[in-house]
């Protein structure tokens, strides 16, 4: 079975690049705390893994499963909680890394559960924003890029489950 290899947006030079540049920030920002990833699954776990790596600071990771695409091309509107997160972030320095922020709305749904939960600080990390789409609005103290309103996968985001494992963000053209 020949592997799909949809064009490059950002290549996996670009993207290491640009993690170093935010891990350094992120390390200088929070010199001296000790920090809890929160890992939005599925889509963030190759970008949260390569960051962690990359900062020099004690960190922690927690995970959240979220979805609201479906097996679709567009948003539902409507977040499930596939798996909920499972440590404690009472008085924790929190930071969501996530893959894409979009309409916003997994952002502003993740910032409130984690104040219901205590966490002292809640910060967010992207590897990207479409700005074209958001419609809530929320602040990304971390983004690695801003793209244009395309069907991106790769890099841990899918289409339907597919493509997560493709090293770099590519575009999905219409008819694969
Ligand atoms: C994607 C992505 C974000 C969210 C962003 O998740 O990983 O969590 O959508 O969209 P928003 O800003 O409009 O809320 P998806 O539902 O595709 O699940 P997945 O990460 O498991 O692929």
């Amino acid at each position: 079975m020949n592997h799909y290899q949809p064009e490059v947006l950002i290549s996996s030079e670009e993207i290491e690049l640009r993690i170093t540049d935010l891990a350094k920030a992120i390390s200088k920002d929070y010199e001296d705390k000790e920090l809890v990833f929160l890992c939005v699954l599925k889509g963030a776990f190759i970008f949260c893994s390569d960051l962690m790596k990359k900062v020099s600071l004690p960190v922690s990771v927690e995970f959240i499963s979220l979805s609201s695409y479906g097996d679709g091309m567009k948003s539902s509107g409507q977040i499930t909680t596939d798996m909920d997160i499972t440590g404690n972030v009472a008085g924790k320095d929190v930071l969501i890394v996530e893959d894409i922020v979009d309409s916003g709305l997994t952002i502003n749904f993740l910032k409130s559960k984690l104040r219901e939960k205590g966490a002292e600080s809640i910060k967010v990390a992207s590897l990207l924003h479409k700005p074209g789409k958001q419609k809530f609005a929320t602040d990304i103290d971390y983004l690695a890029f801003e793209i244009e309103d395309k069907f991106v996968i790769g890099y841990g985001l899918d289409y339907a489950g597919r493509y997560r494992e493709i090293p770099y963000i590519g575009v999905l053209n219409a008819g694969q």
